[in-house]
């Protein structure tokens, strides 16, 4: 039985004001899915103080415990502040910083070994798309971006298609259901049915209150990774509720 999981990337967006939005999620994050915060760096000690219901955790990690690199964060430090979770491989990290699935899978290791789950991205261009890539990219990204050694515990694999990211454009229902059983399938190959069926599988990309429950029918999505909608409890507890009654039935 897999925990629905419904994940805020709050991105580079909030002042320490913007954590008063966690306490009123609160509530909705007592429903029985899984509800975690990625916010920005320097919010993690404070939302970790208020999490309560919540799972907090950072947006990227670095690929080594510590040294000499200016600006970046390691994953030990991460979980040093209490986070519990890591997106790694987001499509915004792969275009601004050019990070590519082996820079992703040393840092989904290093995520591991500092205690952290590691939420991994994957999604075609759009481009990609209408080549009828799809499938090929994504299988790609699979098999380079997550390490040896994942279980259902350690690891979640978002599928987030870069065009639907901040656009307002979802792909049908069969679209996500698609490529979200050609992710079980491959999961399962490489490593084993017992783990590949109890890895989460987040849809991610212009989820908002309105698409959240007809994408959380479809069959092997576990919840959503959601951006700009996480923001603020108005619209990120809708989405949850919305969860919490996909795991009801
Ligand atoms: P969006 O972002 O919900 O604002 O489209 C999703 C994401 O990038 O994780």
């Amino acid at each position: 039985m897999r925990r629905k999981l419904a994940a805020g990337n709050w991105k580079m967006n909030g002042l320490r004001a913007q954590l008063a939005e966690i306490d009123a999620m609160q509530e909705a994050a007592s429903g029985g899915a899984e509800v975690l915060i990625c916010p920005p760096t320097t919010l993690l000690t404070e939302a970790v103080a208020r999490a309560g219901h919540i799972e907090i955790g950072g947006q990227d990690c670095h690929a080594q415990a510590s040294g000499a690199h200016t600006g970046d964060v390691s994953a030990a430090m991460l979980a040093d502040t209490g986070a519990s979770y890591v997106i790694l491989g987001h499509s915004e990290r792969r275009t601004d910083h050019d990070e590519h699935d082996d820079e992703v899978r040393a840092k989904c290791k290093s995520a591991w070994e500092a205690g952290l789950k590691a939420v991994v991205c994957v999604g075609e261009t759009l481009a990609e798309r209408e080549a009828s890539n799809t499938l090929d990219i994504i299988g790609g990204q699979l098999a380079g971006s997550i390490p040896d050694g994942a279980t259902g515990h350690n690891l979640v694999v978002a599928y987030e298609p870069v065009w639907a990211i901040g656009t307002g454009k979802v792909p049908t229902t069969d679209q996500i259901g698609e490529v979200h059983d050609f992710i079980r399938a491959r999961l399962e190959r490489r490593f084993g049915a017992g783990v590949g069926r109890s890895v989460r599988l987040l849809y991610g990309g212009s989820v908002k209150p309105a698409n959240a429950a007809e994408i959380f029918a479809v069959s092997n999505v576990d919840g959503a990774l959601v951006g700009g909608a996480s923001l603020k409890a108005a619209d990120f507890v809708p989405i949850i509720e919305a969860l919490n009654g996909a795991s009801d039935g």
